[in-house]
């Protein structure tokens, strides 16, 4: 891929509307938001990315004489709640926010998940684009029409609403802090693993240092291409779960971020992989989370809470537990998994059942 190529996917939304996302470099700007020919913008941003969201405000005023007012939102998951809904909602009618206006959501996963919510259903629905500005936010959060709050359990109350542009600038995810680098990684190693053998390779070869020209274009098409085909063939986006299931029940139960268990998960199905379906790539997955820093082995937990919570999600489906397999990698297949290959998953990952 050459250094300073923009790359561009017009996702259709299933109600008849397109979703454009742009990801390149020194493009989380006005324009490309689509945000210079609105008489109005309402700028929601997290507090680390102020000033990226001033300087648009900004290039809205000076470039049309458009009003463009900023928010700071609350930071993270604290966004995500109906009380700040509520304010927000109070805050866009004070400033005379009309249908006709846009709402730009700068930041990560939390503040497009909360900003995308708002959009929706504010005057039964306006126009949103996000600037995306976490590795999970750019791979994941931003892609797929989900937003959502929390009502005690996590994303409880939501509604699909597909923002009329999303932009990813690189520039910003090469000066993330270190942290936010490496577990927004296991995202895109993720769709790698069930989807794109080049993102595997990058990894292997540069492990954290990968070139995020290289992967975030890559992971963002894995997960563009599985939501437009799940548009047609209800489940495939089940695929997006790899290493979600008994990674989600780890990340509670040990409470750890969702990246460090997401890579716990995917090392137990790995192992479980490997017993049903002979998956050979259980080590060559190990040492490339092990690379990128991610952990392979979990945190001690509370057992019964931890199967309390697997119990849980078994409930959703009468069949039993149903999990991302890999047969090989770019090869998922979603099967039914029984008790006796959970406890060997967990086991793998060091967590003892008995
Ligand atoms: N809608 C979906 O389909 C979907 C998918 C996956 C995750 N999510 C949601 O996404 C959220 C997690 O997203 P996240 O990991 O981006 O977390 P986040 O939005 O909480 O951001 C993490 C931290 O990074 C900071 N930050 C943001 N951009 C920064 C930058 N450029 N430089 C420095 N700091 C920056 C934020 O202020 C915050 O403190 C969760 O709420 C999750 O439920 C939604
Ligand atoms: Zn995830």
């Amino acid at each position: 891929m050459t250094a300073g190529l923009t790359h561009t996917w017009e996702v259709p939304s299933g109600d008849g509307e397109i979703c454009s996302i742009t990801v390149g470099r020194g493009i989380g700007n006005a324009a490309h938001l689509g945000a210079e020919s609105r008489a109005r913008v309402a700028v929601l941003a997290q507090p680390s990315v102020k000033p990226q969201a001033d300087q648009i405000a900004a290039d809205i005023t000076a470039s049309t004489g458009g009003s463009a007012l900023v928010r700071v939102m609350p930071d993270g998951e604290e966004a995500k709640t109906l009380l700040i809904v509520g304010e927000t909602y109070e805050w866009l009618n004070s400033i005379g926010f009309t249908r006709d206006d846009l709402i730009v959501g700068v930041g990560g996963g939390a503040l497009t998940d909360v900003a995308g919510f708002v959009a929706a259903t504010y005057l039964r629905g306006v126009d949103v684009a996000y600037l995306s500005t976490t590795l999970l936010g750019a791979v994941d959060a931003s892609i797929g029409g989900k937003t959502g709050v929390n009502v005690n359990g996590k994303n409880l109350a939501g509604v699909f609403r597909h923002p009329g542009s999303v932009v990813i600038d690189l520039d910003i995810l090469d000066r993330l802090p270190a942290e936010l680098r490496r577990v927004g990684s296991a995202e895109v190693i993720k769709a790698g693993f069930i989807s794109d053998l080049d993102i595997v390779d990058a990894y292997e070869a540069d492990g954290l240092g990968v070139d995020l020209e290289r992967v975030v274009p890559a992971a963002i098409d894995v997960k563009v291409r599985t939501v437009v085909a799940d548009f047609r063939e209800s489940g495939v986006r089940a695929i997006l779960n790899y290493g979600h299931t008994i990674g989600h029940a780890i990340e509670v139960a040990a409470g750890i971020s969702h990246g460090d268990a997401v890579s716990i998960g995917m090392v137990a199905a790995g192992r479980i992989a490997e017993e049903m379906m002979g998956f050979a790539g259980g080590r060559r997955q190990r040492e490339i989370l092990e690379r990128i820093g991610l952990p392979i082995a979990s945190p001690r937990v509370d057992m019964d809470r931890l199967a309390a919570l697997l119990d849980r999600d078994k409930k959703r489906d009468s069949e039993g537990l149903r999990m991302v397999l890999l047969a090989d990698f770019g090869q998922p297949v979603l099967k039914h998994v029984d008790r006796d290959m959970i406890s060997l998953g967990l086991e793998a990952v060091g967590l003892s059942v008995r």
